[in-house]
């Protein structure tokens, strides 16, 4: 098997308040290869963006690593000086962001936003970028990619911004598009071809995807592979089939229950997983999940990672008999 191309090892993230600090995320890992699709699933508040912004040093003054590696390449970006960082930003590493205003800038036509990268990344002319520019809104699916060249942002339908966005984030080739709920905001059609062109993105550029997701549907139809995180920790990982077919961990299992099947009677109401993500979480001892588990075992040990063979492993009480739900 080839090298990860991004490999997170036991990842602390915290935030600052004064002299106050409250740990987000710890011991996130997982690997992301070439060419591959991995997605990053867990409810709101899970952690999934505070880790994709921290892999490009975009958690603001309030925010820090505060444990663990990124390695891209075999290099810590942790450690990277912010000049070396801003190199790998935007042109090997890039991001499409939740909102998506927050990567554009509205004074700039959308045109001069996508060549500007080229020019300064890839060191084009200005002819050369522009023709690559209408080329990749072309692709996109953006009908009239001369005319979107030369509007502003809010001259766009969140559609159209959308498509935008990502022909910019990969103007540069990267080798790594990082999406985060890239299509939360759209209808289902747009959905389906923002999807459609991730893939294509993939299949022909090799991109490593890391695709986050609070849609399981979503994992179904993308991922490769799957990391699963809850409050702030990875709690299951693994090949797609693997986790889908064979989810070990109860949160896993229940996020599955929360897809709406095509079978399904419309009158049926869609299984939620009762309760929320606790916001203190970081001061839970044992399993962060306990007080929600259908397992009602209210595990107050520490978990431990559980390996499932073939790259698949829960985080998780070894004793929980095969970790079946008591009611389902
Ligand atoms: N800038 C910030 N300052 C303080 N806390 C933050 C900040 N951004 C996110 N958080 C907190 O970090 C946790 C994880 O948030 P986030 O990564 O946005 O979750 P997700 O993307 O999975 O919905 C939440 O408790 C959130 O309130
Ligand atoms: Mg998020």
């Amino acid at each position: 098997m080839t090298d990860p191309i991004l490999e997170v090892r036991d990842l602390e993230i915290s935030f600052f308040s004064g002299k106050k600090r409250t740990p987000r995320t710890d011991g996130v890992r997982f690997s992301l290869y070439p060419g591959e699709i991995l997605c990053l699933v867990g409810e709101s508040g899970c952690g999934k963006s505070v880790t994709a912004l921290s892999i490009l040093g975009l958690l603001g003054d309030a925010g820090r690593i505060t444990g663990g590696e990124i390695l891209f390449d075999g290099q810590d970006l942790v450690r990277l000086p912010e000049k070396e960082l801003d190199r790998v930003r935007g042109n090997e590493i890039s991001m499409i962001f939740q909102d998506i205003m927050y990567s554009m800038n509205p004074v700039f036509r959308i045109g001069d936003q996508l060549t500007e990268g080229m020019r300064k990344h890839l060191h084009m002319a200005r002819p050369e970028a522009e023709q690559r520019a209408v080329e990749l809104l072309r692709k996109t699916g953006i009908r009239e990619p001369e005319k979107a060249m030369r509007a502003y942002p809010h001259q766009l339908s969140g559609g159209m911004r959308q498509r935008a966005m990502i022909a910019m984030a990969v103007a540069c080739r990267p080798r790594i598009l990082i999406a985060d709920e890239p299509t939360t905001a759209l209808d289902a059609t747009i959905q389906l071809q923002i999807m459609a062109l991730l893939r294509r993105l993939r299949d022909e550029e090799n991109t490593a995807v890391l695709l986050i997701t609070h849609d399981i549907g979503v994992v179904a139809e993308m991922a490769d592979r799957v990391v699963v995180m809850y409050a702030g920790q990875c709690v299951e990982d693994g090949t797609a089939e693997s986790v889908l077919t064979a989810p070990r961990h109860p949160y896993t299992r229940a996020l599955m229950r929360a897809v709406p099947t095509l079978n399904m009677d419309r009158s049926e109401r869609l299984y939620s997983i009762p309760g929320q993500v606790p916001e203190d979480y970081h001061a839970l001892s044992g399993c962060r999940f306990r007080d929600r588990c259908p397992n009602g075992q209210r595990c107050a040990g520490k978990p431990v990672w559980l390996d499932l063979g073939g790259g698949h492993r829960a985080y998780c009480a070894p004793d929980l008999a095969d970790g079946r739900d008591q009611d389902g």
